[in-house]
Order: C-alpha cells, then structure tokens, then sequence
C-alpha cells in the first residue's frame, strides 16, 4: 500500500468528525490524528498556569514548555501533555469553553501546524480538525468537509457528555457550539473555511455506517 495517503476530514464542532475519523482509520488500518484536542490540550495548560494570554511573549515561552504526544489504543485517540493523560479533561467545559479563543492566537496556531505537519510524514493518516485541508494539509488526497444540522449537533454534544454524569443543559450546549462555531469561522488565523477540493458531507439524517461508506469511497481510488 502507497504510504502517505492523507485524509483530512475539516468541519463544525460535534458533526462527528472524530467519530468518523476513528471509524475510517480503524477500517483501512491508518493513524488517527486529533488536532483538537492538540489545542485543547494547550488550552488546558494556560488554564492552569493562569497564562496571560494578551502577553504574546509569555505565550511563546509557555507554547515550549508543553510536549504533546499521542498514543493510539484500539483506533482511540490518547493525548499526553507532559506526559499526564488528559484525554478526558481536554472535554470538560472549561477547555471547551476558552479552546476556540486559544486556537485563534497566532503563535498557537504556528506550533500546533508544525506539529501536526510533522506527523504527517511518510505516514498514512486521518486527521480532524477545522484547517487540515485548508493549512495543514493543503495536498491531501482526500478531503471532507462535515456539516450537520446545529440543533441535531447540539443533541448529540449534550448526549455525550450527560451519559459521561456531566452537569449540563442543552441551552448551554447550543449556545456553546454556536458561539465556537462564530469564533472558529470569523478568527484571523485560518478560520474554519472549506478547502475548494474538500467534498461537502452533510450527516444530518446519516448514520454513521452510511458516513463510513461514503467516506470510503472516497479513499478507496488511492488505495492500491
Ligand atoms: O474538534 P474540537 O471541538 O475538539 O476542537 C476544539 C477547538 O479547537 C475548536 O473550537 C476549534 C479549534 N481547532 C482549530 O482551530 N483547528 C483545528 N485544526 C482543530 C481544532
């Protein structure tokens, strides 16, 4: 098999980016990236270093104290920073509700690129995330943009997170997505913008075994 098929699958948050990415890497046997939860992970760190994120200074020193690295179990994707699993803390919402402003800073932004860029070689690969066809991977074979309905996306976030005994509404939820969604496609810095080559897949009314096969499809013409 060729060894450097990249898959970048780009879109909204909680479209089921992640849940496709597993899913398709699993079945044609490729790594799976998480680039946001790179960021979340970052996110993480200022927060409880208390960073200054005006001092832009303060944030480069900061952005070399933190070592990301990943490791795969059953397609799942583990992030350590510093070497301390945080994969289930990167989801809990006070990440998620600083993690768009963070992944909006320039100097952030540079470091995680480069990072991910790096992973990407001689490998084949999924990864998610809002920039990978985009800025990431601009070349990339095969690349999908995700979208589904917000109250539908909503649903599924609130879903998630109630069967995991977090404490939250659905508004919150909404308003949460909403509110990422604004900062994601209006920052400066690579906003969330589909790539001309990407392929639109709406996943409003699709399951997830149909998104697989479409997704499939798609790689399949690389493959040899
Ligand atoms: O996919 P996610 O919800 O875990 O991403 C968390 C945040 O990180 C999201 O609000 C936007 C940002 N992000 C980004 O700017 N670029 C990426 N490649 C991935 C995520």
């Amino acid at each position: 098999m060729v060894n450097n098929i990249v898959v970048a699958i780009d879109g909204y948050s909680s479209c089921g980016k992640s849940t496709l990415a597993k899913a398709l890497a699993k079945k044609l046997h490729f790594i799976y990236v998480d680039s946001g939860a790179m960021y979340r992970a970052v996110t993480l760190y200022f927060l409880r270093n208390n960073t200054d994120l005006k001092n832009h200074d303060l944030i480069v020193d900061a952005l070399e104290h933190i070592d990301l690295n990943f490791h795969s179990r059953d397609y799942e994707s583990h992030i350590l920073l510093n070497g301390e699993e945080v994969s289930e803390e990167i989801r809990q919402m006070p990440v998620s509700e600083n993690v768009s402003l963070i992944a909006s800073i320039k100097e952030v932004r540079k470091a995680m690129v480069r990072k991910q860029q790096k992973m990407g070689k001689s490998k084949n690969m999924i990864m998610d995330g809002r920039d990978i066809g985009t800025t990431v991977f601009p070349d990339a074979q095969v690349k999908l943009f995700m979208t589904a309905d917000p109250k539908i996306r909503a649903e599924r976030r609130y879903n998630e997170l109630i069967a995991k005994g977090e404490n939250v509404s659905l508004e919150e939820i909404f308003d949460n997505l909403a509110h990422r969604d604004f900062l994601d496609t209006t920052r400066e810095e690579s906003p969330l913008v589909r790539a001309e080559d990407a392929i639109i897949l709406d996943n409003t009314n699709l399951t997830q075994e149909e998104q697989l096969a479409f997704a499939i499809e798609q790689v399949k013409p690389f493959i040899v």
